[in-house]
């Protein structure tokens, strides 16, 4: 099993990147972000309170996106491996995916991180909230408050690989073709 971890701030290219991915290397994507996005569409009541802590920027509580990932990975067992997308998005996650992959006899291979910085973060997000009309993209108060989030909990998560030996920094600012080209570099290695 290859199992991937595509990291980086909102707006860094995960989800494009996580097709490329795909699509090379055979292995299912697992977006949390899409996941909870399917939930709220689904107008669950669990739905609901997901949509008020997305909406306003806020992180899902640790045990929620845990049991989505737990039960799509249980569903979905017989592929190549997975890429996991904004997920894990605190040290929390990280111990515990560590651990489920652990049981299931596998590991994370390598954490690819896409480095873009802030002031290009904010650009692009505002540009994706305009054609793809995620509300959380569509205020620059909103967008603040995720970038904050990303500084404060969730940047440290890359530590968390870097000592188990598993952090590859990739710089996310070019083409989508030239940045997909250094991360095959990183994986083939
Ligand atoms: O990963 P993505 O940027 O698509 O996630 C969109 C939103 O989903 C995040 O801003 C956050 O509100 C929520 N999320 C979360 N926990 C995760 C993944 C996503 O709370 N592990
Ligand atoms: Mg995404």
């Amino acid at each position: 099993m290859l199992n991937l971890i595509i990291f980086g701030p909102p707006g860094s290219g995960k989800g494009t990147q996580s097709n490329n991915i795909i699509k090379k290397y055979g292995v299912q994507h697992i977006s949390t972000g899409d996941l909870l996005r399917d939930e709220i569409r689904s107008g669950s009541e669990l739905g609901k309170q997901i949509s008020l802590l997305i909406d306003g920027g806020n992180l899902v509580p640790d045990e929620m996106v845990k049991t989505m990932v737990e039960d799509f990975i249980t569903k979905n067992q017989a592929g190549n491996g997975f890429i996991f997308d904004g997920f894990p998005r605190t040290v929390n996650q990280a111990q515990w995916l560590r651990n489920l992959l652990a049981t299931l006899g596998s590991e994370i291979k390598v954490m690819i991180s896409l480095e873009v910085d802030d002031q290009e973060l904010k650009k692009r997000l505002a540009g994706r909230g305009k054609e793809l009309g995620r509300p959380d993209d569509q205020d620059d108060e909103i967008i603040r408050n995720r970038l904050e989030i990303y500084h404060t909990r969730t940047k440290v998560v890359k530590d968390f690989y870097r000592k188990l030996d598993k952090h590859i920094p990739i710089q996310g600012i070019g083409t989508m073709e030239e940045v997909f080209e250094r991360i095959c570099t990183a994986i083939d290695k």
